[in-house]
């Protein structure tokens, strides 16, 4: 069975008491998870080092929402991949549209995080998605193609068993839109072909999770499409009930792999 990935990603929002808050209420939840999906957070990371104390012997891991390609040195204001290795981060989201769009990464940029990433032995979640200008000028499989082919660049097929894709259309992040079940998985049916060309047989082991407005009332009918493998939450992580809500509807849906 292939084992779904329901990660949050809290972006630059709580208070320290409320992040600890919500990972204390994760963490109590967390024992009647089965070992059916993986579940992560990803707070702020003057977060982290509490978020991961607290979740530590449970079953969430915790990850960072950006680190620096550089392994140390002169980067004034940045984080290493060994910094949040060290307080106990397991995972890491590369490429997330906020980091393109507002902080001009670029496809070479994410590429170079994604190889230090991976030596680090972080689950890494690429993001790749397209504007709402581009779908609307059918330019959707380009961009997100061109996006995996380069962010992907020089990545093994012995590195694939880290990583995660999130297909996330950017007119639906944060907006209330979301793509349609079917709209999503067609796209995620053409990452899953892209990545057959590049990794062969060890592509079928990555995760596509979809991105974008996933909330309590969506997420069950954007997880049991067929090439759906997870969900990257935004705002509805949140909130306790509603990411425990699309956790729970994740745990009842299963996949062969
Ligand atoms: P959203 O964000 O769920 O608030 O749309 C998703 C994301 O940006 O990862």
């Amino acid at each position: 069975m292939k084992k779904l990935s329901v990660v949050g990603n809290w972006k630059m929002n709580l208070t320290l008491e409320e992040a600890r808050n919500l990972a204390i209420r994760l963490s109590n939840e967390a024992v009647n998870l089965e070992d059916k999906v993986d579940v992560g957070v990803c707070p702020p990371f003057v977060f982290l080092k509490d978020v991961c104390d607290i979740l530590k012997d449970s079953k969430i891991c915790v990850g960072a929402q950006n680190m620096n390609a550089e392994r140390s040195g002169a980067y004034t204001g940045e984080i290493s991949g060994a910094m949040i290795k060290e307080i106990g981060c397991s995972l890491v989201i590369l490429g997330h549209s906020e980091r393109r769009t507002i902080f001009h990464e670029s496809n070479s940029l994410v590429n170079a995080k994604l190889h230090t990433a991976l030596t680090y032995d972080f689950n890494t979640i690429l993001c790749v998605g397209e504007s709402l200008e581009e779908r609307e000028t059918e330019r959707t499989e380009e961009v997100v193609g061109i996006q995996l082919s380069e962010s992907l660049k020089g990545v093994t097929k012995g590195q694939v068993r880290k990583l995660i894709i999130a297909y996330e259309p950017v007119w639906a992040i944060g907006t209330g839109k979301t793509a349609s079940p079917e709209q999503a998985n067609c796209v995620h049916s053409f990452i899953r072909n892209i990545l057959k060309n590049q990794f062969g047989e060890a592509a079928q082991g990555v995760r596509i999770q979809y991105g974008g407005s996933v909330n309590s009332k969506n997420a069950k009918e954007l997880l049991s499409q067929p090439e759906i493998d997870g969900a990257l939450v935004g705002g509805a992580s949140l909130d306790f009930e509603s990411f425990f809500s699309i956790i729970s509807d994740a745990l009842k849906i299963e996949k062969s792999s």
